[in-house]
C-alpha cells in the first residue's frame, strides 16, 4: 500500500555555525554543519543519545557532543571511521602541540630543499635513485596496485619517510591517531589523482594537463600546515565540549545493526549513501593502504561487498536474490530499470534491500515515539525522477510512519551528482520518521 506523503517545507538553518573539528579531512558528500545543528535542535532533546548509522566523517557526532547530545556513529568504511574518532576526541592542546613539534623535528632533516621541490615539478627521480632513496624506509611503502600511476616517484619516498617518522616518534598513541588521519588528508593532493570527482579515484586530462604546466607537489609543507590546523580545529572542538557527553565510532554494517548495538537510542539521524552517487571503496584506496587501515588488496576487497549504495553489484550477492522484497514502488522501478539494465536493475535491488535490512535493524533498537530523520536527495534514472520520499517511506515498513519532510537549499556542495544520476542537485530533502509500536515486519512489508 502507497501512504500519501506529508506536504514539504523549508527547512530553516541559521547561517552561524563553528568550523569545530569538520575540516580535519575533506570527505566527499558529508553533511553540511549547519543543516544537522538544525535537526538535532529540532528532533532531539538535551542528553538524548543520537545514532548515525552511516556516520561518515562524523559530522553528527561533533554538532551532538557541542550541543549536549552523546551519538554513536557507524559506518563500514575504515577511513571514514579513523576520521570520526579523531574528530571527537578531546586533546590536550599543550601536549598535542608538543607531539606535534616532535613529528616535525624529526622530519626536519628528510625535508627536500625548496629548490628541489620546485624542480621536482617537472622532473620526478629517476628509477635509480628512487630505489636508493627507497630502500630505507621500503616497509613504509603500502602495496597499493600500479602505485607509480597514482604518485610521483619522489612523493612516494617522501610519504613513507613520513609514514616511518610518524611511526616510530615517541609521543601519545591517541596522538598517532589523530596524526595519521592528517597524514591521509593530504594523500589525495600528493598523489596524481584529481582531488574533485567524486566517483572515485581517476587521473583525469585536466590533472595530466597540470602536471605538465608544472605542480608543486611538497607533502612536508602540506603535512605540517595541515598538522597545525588540526591542532586549532581540536582546540577550538575541546572547549566548546560540555561535560559527560560521549561519542562512540564504530566499524559495522548498517544493514547488521543487531551485531553491533544493544539497546535503544533516542534519536537517529543520518545521511545514507545515494544509490549510484560517491564509490567510497574506490575514492578511499590510497588512503587505506597509507594509514595501514588495511595491508593487501584482500583486506581491502573483503570490505567491497558491505558498501551500500554501489552501481556494480555481484549477482550473487545476497540483496540481489531476496525474495521478500514486495513495495510496490520498489518493484515497479526495479522492473522499469531491468528491461534496459541488468546490472543497474541488481544495483538497484541490493540498495534497496540493504536499506529495508537497516530500517529494520533500526525499529529493534528504537522506542515508540522516537524520530529517525534522514537526509536525501531525489535521484533520476533515465530522465524519470525517483518519488524517492515515497520509496523510503515504503521501504521503512510499518515499524514508522512519516511525518514530515523538508527541504532546503544546497550550496557549494563537495558533489556532483548531477553527473553520476541525475539528481536534482539544487535540494536535499529531510524525511522524518517515527516509530510506531509496531513491530518490523521482516518478511513482507
Ligand atoms: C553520505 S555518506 C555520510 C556522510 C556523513 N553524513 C558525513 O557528514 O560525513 C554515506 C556513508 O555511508 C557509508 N556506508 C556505505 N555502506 C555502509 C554500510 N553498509 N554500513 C555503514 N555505512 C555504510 C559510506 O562509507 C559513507 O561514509
Amino acid at each position: 500500500m502507497t501512504r500519501r506523503s506529508p506536504q514539504k517545507s523549508r527547512l530553516r538553518i541559521t547561517s552561524e555555525f563553528k568550523k569545530l573539528t569538520h575540516y580535519v579531512f575533506r570527505y566527499p558528500a558529508k553533511f553540511h554543519p549547519p543543516v544537522v545543528r538544525a535537526l538535532i535542535e529540532r528532533y532531539t532533546n538535551q542528553r538524548d543519545v543520537v545514532l548515525d548509522p552511516f556516520v561518515g566523517s562524523g559530522t553528527l557526532l561533533v554538532e551532538a557532543a557541542v550541543l549536549g547530545r552523546s551519538s554513536i556513529g557507524l559506518d563500514t568504511d575504515p577511513v571514514a571511521v579513523s576520521v570520526a574518532h579523531v574528530k571527537t576526541r578531546r586533546y590536550k592542546t599543550r601536549l598535542l602541540k608538543q607531539s606535534v613539534s616532535t613529528v616535525l623535528s624529526a622530519l626536519a632533516t628528510e625535508r627536500r630543499s625548496e629548490r628541489e621541490y620546485l624542480d621536482r615539478m617537472f622532473t620526478d627521480l629517476g628509477p635509480r635513485s628512487y630505489e636508493r632513496q627507497v630502500k630505507p624506509i621500503h616497509d613504509y611503502v603500502p602495496p597499493i596496485s600500479h602505485l607509480f600511476h597514482w604518485f610521483r616517484r619522489y612523493v612516494i619516498v617522501d610519504l613513507a619517510r613520513i609514514r616511518c617518522a610518524m611511526e616510530t616518534v615517541d609521543i601519545p598513541e591517541s596522538h598517532r591517531t589523530l596524526f595519521r588521519v592528517v597524514f591521509g588528508s593530504i594523500i589525495r593532493n600528493c598523489s596524481n589523482a584529481d582531488p574533485v570527482p567524486v566517483s572515485g579515484l581517476e587521473v583525469t586530462a585536466h590533472m595530466k594537463r597540470r602536471d605538465l604546466a608544472g605542480r608543486l607537489v611538497d607533502p612536508y609543507t602540506m603535512l605540517e600546515t595541515a598538522l597545525h590546523r588540526a591542532v586549532r580545529a581540536c582546540e577550538d572542538y575541546g572547549s566548546m565540549l560540555p561535560a559527560g557527553v560521549s561519542s562512540t565510532v564504530m566499524w559495522g554494517d548498517a544493514t547488521q545493526l543487531q551485531n553491533h548495538l544493544t539497546g535503544h537510542v533516542d534519536a537517529v539521524i543520518t545521511s545514507p549513501p545515494y544509490h549510484g552517487a560517491v564509490d567510497y571503496y574506490r575514492r578511499h584506496q590510497l588512503e587505506m593502504f597509507w594509514l595501514g587501515l588495511v595491508r593487501h588488496d584482500e583486506d581491502r576487497r573483503a570490505l567491497l561487498h558491505r558498501y551500500v549504495g554501489r552501481t556494480d553489484v555481484p549477482r550473487s550477492h545476497e540483496f540481489v536474490h531476496d525474495t521478500t522484497l514486495r513495495t510496490a514502488i520498489a518493484k515497479r522501478w526495479e522492473a522499469k530499470i531491468r528491461r534496459s539494465s541488468e546490472d543497474r536493475a541488481d544495483a538497484f535491488k541490493h540498495y534497496i534491500v540493504a536499506m529495508r535490512h537497516c530500517f529494520e535493524g533500526l525499529a529493534d533498537h528504537m522506542r515508540a515515539g522516537s524520530p529517525a530523520v534522514l537526509v536525501v536527495g531525489h535521484s533520476s534514472w533515465n530522465n524519470s525522477k525517483i518519488p524517492t520520499t515515497e520509496l523510503f517511506g515504503e521501504i521503512a515498513g510499518s515499524a514508522f510512519t512519516l511525518r514530515e519532510v523538508l527541504w532546503y537549499p544546497i550550496k557549494n556542495r563537495y558533489m556532483s551528482y548531477s553527473r553520476h544520476n541525475g539528481a536534482d542537485i539544487n535540494r536535499e530533502y529531510v524525511l522524518a520518521f517515527y516509530r510506531t509500536n509496531r513491530l518490523p515486519r521482516r518478511r513482507d512489508n
